[in-house]
Parts: C-alpha cells; sequence; structure tokens
C-alpha cells in the first residue's frame, strides 16, 4: 500500500503517546484520557479542520466502548484543543499534555526528519521548508504548556536551531566565500 501522510502516521502517534504518558506522570494528569487522546489525535490528519474531526470520531468511539460522558468530553477537548492551526487553548491539564506531546515531537532530530518527510509529501522545496522552521518549528518550545515539556524541549530546540543555521549556511553558499 502507497502510504502517505507518513509524518503523521502510526509512529507519530506512538512517540506521542510515549512522550504524552510520561508528561502526564511527572505532572499528575490523568493517564487514561492523555492515552486516549494522544492515540486519536491525528486520526483525521489529512483532512481540514483535523482536530475537530478527531474528536469527533473519539466521541462516537469511546461511546460506543461503554466510556462515560466526562471521560469522553475530557478526551474530546484534549484532541480538539492540540492543533498548532486550530487556535484552541487547552483548557484543563491533561489538553495542555497532548498539546505539548505534540510539539515535542516537531521539534529536535525527530522534527527535522518529519519536517522533510512532511515537504515530500506536499512537494515543498528545501528553501521552503526552511521558512517552515522559522514560521512554525523553531516558535514551538515558546507554546508549551507544562514545565515538564519545557524541560524537554530544550535540547530539541537547541538542535532544530543548529539544524537550521546550518543549512541556511548551506543555502547561501557560506563556506565558499571564506
Ligand atoms: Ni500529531
Amino acid at each position: 500500500m502507497f502510504r502517505i501522510f507518513v509524518a503523521h502516521g502510526d509512529d507519530h502517534v506512538l512517540r506521542v503517546l510515549e512522550i504524552a504518558r510520561f508528561i502526564a506522570l511527572k505532572e499528575g494528569a490523568d493517564i487514561e484520557i492523555v492515552s486516549k487522546a494522544a492515540l486519536l489525535h491525528d486520526s483525521f490528519r489529512n483532512e481540514e479542520k483535523h482536530a475537530l474531526k478527531a474528536a469527533d470520531f473519539a466521541r462516537k468511539v469511546l461511546r460506543e466502548e461503554g466510556y462515560g460522558e466526562e471521560f469522553i468530553e475530557a478526551v474530546a477537548h484534549a484532541i480538539e484543543a492540540h492543533s498548532f492551526s486550530g487556535k484552541m487553548e487547552p483548557r484543563t491539564l491533561e489538553a495542555k499534555v497532548l498539546s505539548d506531546a505534540d510539539k515535542l515531537d516537531a521539534i529536535g532530530a525527530m522534527g527535522v526528519a518529519r519536517a522533510f518527510i512532511v515537504a515530500g509529501e506536499k512537494g515543498r522545496s528545501i528553501e521552503e521548508t526552511v521558512k517552515h522552521f522559522e514560521e512554525k518549528l523553531l516558535k514551538l518550545k515558546d507554546l508549551l504548556y507544562t514545565d515538564t515539556a519545557k524541560k524537554l524541549a530544550e535540547k530539541r530546540h537547541e538542535f532544530l536551531k543548529k539544524f537550521y543555521e546550518e543549512i541556511k549556511r548551506d543555502l547561501e553558499f557560506e563556506d565558499l566565500r571564506n
């Protein structure tokens, strides 16, 4: 099968699950809400308003699984509020944890790898991807909520910035001019 949207594929979901559970443990968030939200957060990644669609899908799935309304809404809110482009503020600790975990997977070496997979998916050039670093990826560390995530982000952000500066130098042939 030809796999599209690999940057937001199952491996991304499982990494977000791992990171989110780690943050949830440290911050005292509800592990079950965070885990369900992480597993379902990118269900409709290839569609417009994917976070809202994924939240509705989660409501349906969890209702079928017999969860109570309060639990379901907690999961759905975390999913709705995780998206960078959705611009919805997370109101609960669990929503903040998911948002943080998703952003951590978009920075560091993993962020670089995923940015270029997205570039392939969208037909974006290297220069356009470098712009995407400026417009989004380099800003993510300032959009984190929990102290645990902020700490994890330090090294990842440093690497991202270093890569960004290096590739900019390559694009400008800086080493040919010295
Ligand atoms: Ni995601």
